[in-house]
């Protein structure tokens, strides 16, 4: 996978999104279509003191998520991105799909704060290589640069 012609697409689609809300929902729609072996890609937004289900791609997953819970609480308390080869192995693991067997969460921040988080999962154990984790990290930077964190999302 071409990661640095990626995100040139990305770059591209992402600079000329008209509303936040679609800028998030073509975030995921891309990830999805361009990265392999994925079974969900979404957002969880915080809003009052809670992670709320933002756009996504994938089955109906679960709404509200408290910081501290599972890999995307853990991942917004920490702020820090988290990288879990066999969700099964931990437990602070949220189950929404049985068939998810690695994930990622890399944190959304505005003003130090994390505004969201993006949230991938996999069916295969392990796929979120070192590279590919690089590729979502620059990716996440990318919407915190044209995202406008000052209006509502759409
Ligand atoms: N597995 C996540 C919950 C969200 S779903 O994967 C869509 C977690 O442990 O936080």
């Amino acid at each position: 996978m071409n990661y640095k012609v990626l995100l040139q697409s990305a770059k591209g689609l992402l600079s000329s999104e008209p509303t936040n809300l679609s800028l998030l929902s073509n975030a995921t729609a891309f990830l999805n279509d361009s990265i392999t072996d994925l079974n969900w890609v979404g957002f969880y937004m915080f809003k009052d003191g809670i992670l709320t289900l933002g756009p996504f791609q994938g089955k109906v997953a679960c709404n509200l998520i408290m910081p501290g819970k599972g890999v995307v609480g853990t991942s917004y308390q920490k702020n820090e991105v988290i990288v879990v080869k066999n969700v099964h192995e931990i437990d602070n693991h949220i189950t929404c799909d049985p068939v998810s067997m690695s994930e990622t969460v890399v944190p959304i921040r505005y003003g130090g704060h994390v505004w969201a988080v993006l949230d991938l999962d996999s069916p295969i154990e392990n796929r979120f290589d070192p590279e590919l984790v690089d590729f979502l990290q620059q990716f996440g930077a990318l919407i915190e640069n044209y995202i406008d964190f000052e209006r509502p999302l759409i």
